[in-house]
């Protein structure tokens, strides 16, 4: 059978000046079932308290006290004690003191002299309202528990994804590092350029700040620039002498089956402007659709600086490599027709040749590439 609030063992506290008030309450509730502690002022009453010598489910506070005033003790017990509810007991001449009690944070009133019937219903009642604040505290802690728990749960699946994001992307690059090696493989005589290429545009691309995501296609980009070489005759790739019409079309056309060949997978979309458009001039002048200028996507104008760069700093089979000062002058003479003049001047003033020149000036020739 369900016990009535008032039948189970509640602690009150009970602070008042007077002592047969203390004895005439103290009596009432003490018949009424409940444990009681009185105290004669706030003074004690707050020793009690803060002591944790008793403690009260319900407080029992007389307004008009020697010392401190019931009104400094309830904000007290408001601050500290925040689910004891309070109920004043005042006078009838300080009824409207008693009124604004409420607004501070009392439960309710009480006029003496107190009737029973009327002490042990207030009572009951904040009886009721305390076990509401002590549900809802402890529903507000479960939720911030919970919380705090999901904001760990996010945080591991964030950095379980991060992770796993990490290891595709590694994943991603070794598989376009491979794609890069079999065009080489098809052309030797350009082995390590497609990296090379990478490097020096991911330089340029971060010397005018690009963003992060912006860089990393960028790379993928520049090892993949040349793939559309898979669908053009070796005897062309390795022809020692001029092509004809027919045959620059045939290796224009790299550019265009190199899109094909990456369209078909989502994640280097970012690419296709690179691959289809690294041979594109500034002026309009290239290839294959003659866009100019800003049409031309900034990843391709980056890659095609760095792609005729280490182009000529490289062993070709139709001649050997030139000096760095050589491809820098092309790049200065080549500005603003074949490069984007911005790009080129900050190629140029960073030096960002630099970063491949353990590699540059060392040319694989068909000797040592047998041995390789
Ligand atoms: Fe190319």
């Amino acid at each position: 059978m369900r016990k009535s609030i008032s039948k189970m063992a509640k602690n009150i506290l009970l602070i008042d000046d007077d002592p047969i008030i203390r004895k005439v309450i103290g009596l009432t509730l003490e018949k009424a079932g409940f444990y009681l502690k009185k105290a004669e002022n706030g003074i004690v009453a707050m020793e009690i308290l803060e002591k944790n010598l008793f403690n009260p489910d319900i407080i029992l506070l007389d307004i008009r006290m020697p010392k401190v005033s019931g009104i400094e003790v309830l904000a007290k017990i408001r601050k500290q004690f925040p689910l004891i509810p309070v109920i004043m007991l005042t006078a009838l001449t300080d009824l409207e003191i008693a009124v604004d009690t409420m607004k501070k944070g009392a439960f309710d009133y009480l006029v003496k002299p107190v009737r029973k019937i009327q002490l042990i219903e207030t009572i009951n009642k904040a009886l009721r309202y305390r076990d509401i604040l002590i549900e809802n505290e402890r529903l507000t802690r479960e939720n911030l528990e919970y919380q705090h728990s999901l904001e760990k749960k996010v945080k591991k699946r964030t950095e379980e994804l991060m992770l796993a994001y990490k290891k595709l992307k590694e994943t991603n690059l070794e598989t376009v590092k491979v794609l890069a090696e079999t065009i080489e493989a098809k052309d030797p005589y350009t082995r390590g350029h497609c990296n090379r290429v990478r490097i020096l545009s991911y330089s340029i691309a971060k010397s005018i700040g690009l963003s992060g995501s912006e860089i990393e296609y960028i790379e993928y980009g520049a090892l993949l620039h040349d793939i559309g070489k898979i669908g053009v005759p070796e005897n062309l790739l390795h022809k020692n002498g001029p092509l004809t019409d027919e045959e620059a079309e045939r290796f224009h056309n790299h550019t265009i089956i190199g899109e094909n060949i990456i369209k078909t997978v989502e994640f280097f979309e970012p690419c296709r402007k690179i691959v289809r458009g690294h041979h594109e001039w500034f002026n309009g002048d290239g290839y294959p659709d003659g866009l100019s200028g800003e049409d031309i996507h900034i990843s391709a104008r980056i890659v095609a600086i760095a792609d005729s760069f280490d182009a000529m700093t490289s062993t070709r089979p139709y001649r050997t490599a030139k000096s760095v000062e050589y491809a820098l002058e092309e790049l200065k003479s080549g500005s603003e027709t074949q490069f984007d003049p911005d790009l080129v001047k900050v190629f140029l003033d960073k030096g960002i040749y630099r970063v491949i020149l353990d590699q540059i000036n060392k040319p694989t020739t068909l000797k040592n590439r047998k041995m390789n």
